[in-house]
């Protein structure tokens, strides 16, 4: 258990102006901002962070939607932050998220889903470094 995770709001809640409110539960939440971007990424930067997903049906889906628009990321921190925020955030389907989730209250359906939360403290790890350099977090 590390104490640091990686998210994005995606661009369909960038879209529909809810990029506030999430930022607000996150941080009402307890978690602590390392680090914090807005940025858009390009279809190949969009490919590379989801390559795990490669041989899936819906990965060139993923990829155009991940690259559609503006999305925020950031380094997250709190105890147990993986695990404590993918309860935060809920299902990958929202009709399958629980009530008060992110997803449940903000995601539209499986493929357009509001947020990204990492699956391990590894990926985390990976993830925001994918996004920041040292220079761009603070704590
Ligand atoms: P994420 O990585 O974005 O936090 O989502 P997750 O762990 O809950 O779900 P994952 O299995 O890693 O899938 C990554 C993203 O791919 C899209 N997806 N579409 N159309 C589909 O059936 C489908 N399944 C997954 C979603 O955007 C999902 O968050
Ligand atoms: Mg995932």
């Amino acid at each position: 258990m590390t104490n640091r995770t990686f998210t994005m709001i995606k661009p369909d809640a960038m879209k529909s102006g809810h990029a506030g409110l999430i930022l607000d539960r996150i941080i009402k939440e307890g978690y602590k901002i390392v680090a914090l971007k807005m940025t858009k990424l390009s279809a190949d930067k969009a490919g590379e962070f989801y390559a795990i997903h490669k041989e899936r049906p819906f990965y060139g889906e993923l990829v155009q939607f991940m690259s559609s628009g503006p999305i925020i990321a950031a380094i997250l921190e709190k105890k147990d932050a993986v695990t404590q925020f993918r309860t935060l955030i809920g299902a990958t389907d929202p009709a399958k998220a629980a009530e008060g989730t992110i997803r449940k209250l903000y995601a539209a359906n499986v493929g357009e889903n509001a947020v990204h939360g990492s699956d391990s403290d590894e990926n985390a790890k990976i993830e925001g470094d994918f996004f920041f350099s040292g220079l761009e977090r603070v704590l």
